[in-house]
């Protein structure tokens, strides 16, 4: 037999997946540890009200035969992808109910999306970044350049007319570091974009964490109907994460030699995906729905409160973080001259608290460590008090 011998240049094991082992294995050594657990962001809150109401209902409709439902709509049930368009119109992006397709998650459709690229594609991923853009594309052999963030350009590289490639990923709200771009630099990606030819692949999962003006699509700017493809999902904004439903935008007017990349996408996933389940899609529907909108930003507003209490507690030690603003995530410069495995040691051992070592996101992370604001109020007091206990002992020493 043949295997794909690009999964052998892959790292041992997904990013998320060492964290979880290198915390179990430290809970078996020593089980009297109280972990704190802010490394994956995985949302704690429980589901909104109105989403635990809309899939009670269909369950009920799915167990009696007048209302029982059977495959759903391959790209979307209708009320869902009008939900998801009401919910475009109130940030301003005018989309097509048939230009939005409805998926089980933005991870699975960053992935599978590759699919109706071509084998040769360079791609252009940032650096730190999710690390499943990276993942995937070495899975399917593809050339990778890396554009670099760092603190000197606030962790949002622009355009560089040296590194030209069919796919730019950009993320936005950014995973890891938590920058966001502006309308004027994000407007520079895709005039880029547009000038090379390239695809901008957008990923703006953490788009309902933006508290300022930064755009919450990219579809906010002129001309990015021809050279862009969103990604979102319920996952952060809903706490869908154990429940799974995505979505993929792609306007009619983003066309390789004639061809439309939303024909595509659609053969792609009519063959390979049978729809997101009628109860999930209830569930997303009323989500975005007024009642929804307002229990979402009560939980949004519940994580911000976390971001908080960590922002506050490294500028009481004289810490250097980003993010924390426009995001979930608080993106810490490691102290005490540490690299990010060491001080994740450090946490761990001293704090028992887990994190995500920024150099998992990609080399220039490395220096920075990731925590995330999904935890608890409880908890996250008490991982950044003993934070605070230990980090400012050390200092003396
Ligand atoms: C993260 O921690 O970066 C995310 O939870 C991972 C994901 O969304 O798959």
């Amino acid at each position: 037999m043949k295997i794909n011998k690009h999964y052998l240049e892959l790292e041992n094991s997904y990013l998320f997946k060492t964290v979880a082992k290198k915390a179990a294995d430290y809970k078996n050594e020593h089980p009297e540890a109280d972990i704190i657990k802010m490394g994956i962001g995985d949302v704690t809150l429980p589901l909104p009200e109105c989403a635990v109401k809309a899939m009670g209902e269909a369950v009920s409709e799915m167990g009696k035969k007048e209302t029982f439902h059977g495959y759903p709509e391959s790209f979307g049930e209708d009320f869902l992808l009008s939900a998801i368009k009401s919910h475009y119109e109130k940030i301003g992006v005018k989309v097509d109910t048939d230009e939005i397709v409805a998926t089980s998650g933005a991870k699975e459709d960053v992935a599978n999306i590759l699919d109706i690229f071509s084998d040769d594609v360079t791609v252009l991923i940032p650096d730190p970044v999710y690390p499943v853009y990276l993942d995937t594309n070495i899975m399917a052999g593809h050339k990778v350049i890396f554009s670099e963030a760092n603190g000197e350009n606030g962790f949002l590289p622009m355009p560089d007319g040296s590194k030209k490639a069919d796919i730019i990923y950009l993320c936005s709200p950014n995973n890891p570091t938590g920058a966001a771009y502006d309308y004027d630099s994000l407007k520079k990606w895709v005039d880029f974009a547009l000038a090379t030819g390239a695809v901008i692949f957008y990923d703006a999962a953490y788009e309902m964490f933006i508290t300022d003006d930064s755009p919450r699509s990219i579809f906010l700017i002129p001309g990015a109907e021809r050279c862009a493809i969103e990604f979102c999902s319920f996952s952060k904004t809903a706490g869908f994460t154990g429940v799974r439903c995505g979505y993929t935008v792609i306007k009619k007017e983003l066309t390789s030699d004639g061809v439309r990349l939303l024909d595509l996408w659609k053969r792609r996933q009519s063959t390979k995906f049978n729809g997101v389940s009628y109860i999930v899609s209830r569930g997303a529907a009323a989500v975005f729905s007024d009642e929804g909108e307002k229990e979402i930003r009560e939980n949004i507003a519940y994580y911000r409160e976390n971001t908080k209490m960590m922002t506050e507690a490294f500028s009481s030690l004289g810490f250097t973080y980003y993010g924390g603003k426009n995001s979930p995530y608080v993106w810490l410069s490691c102290p005490f001259g540490m690299k990010s495995w060491e001080f994740f040691d450090f946490l761990l051992e001293k704090c028992n608290v887990i994190a995500t070592p920024g150099e998992g996101f990609g080399s220039c992370g490395d220096g920075y460590i990731r925590l995330s604001g999904f935890g608890t109020h409880e908890k996250t007091r008490e991982a950044m008090e003993r934070i605070k206990r230990v980090c400012s002992d050390y200092t003396l020493k």
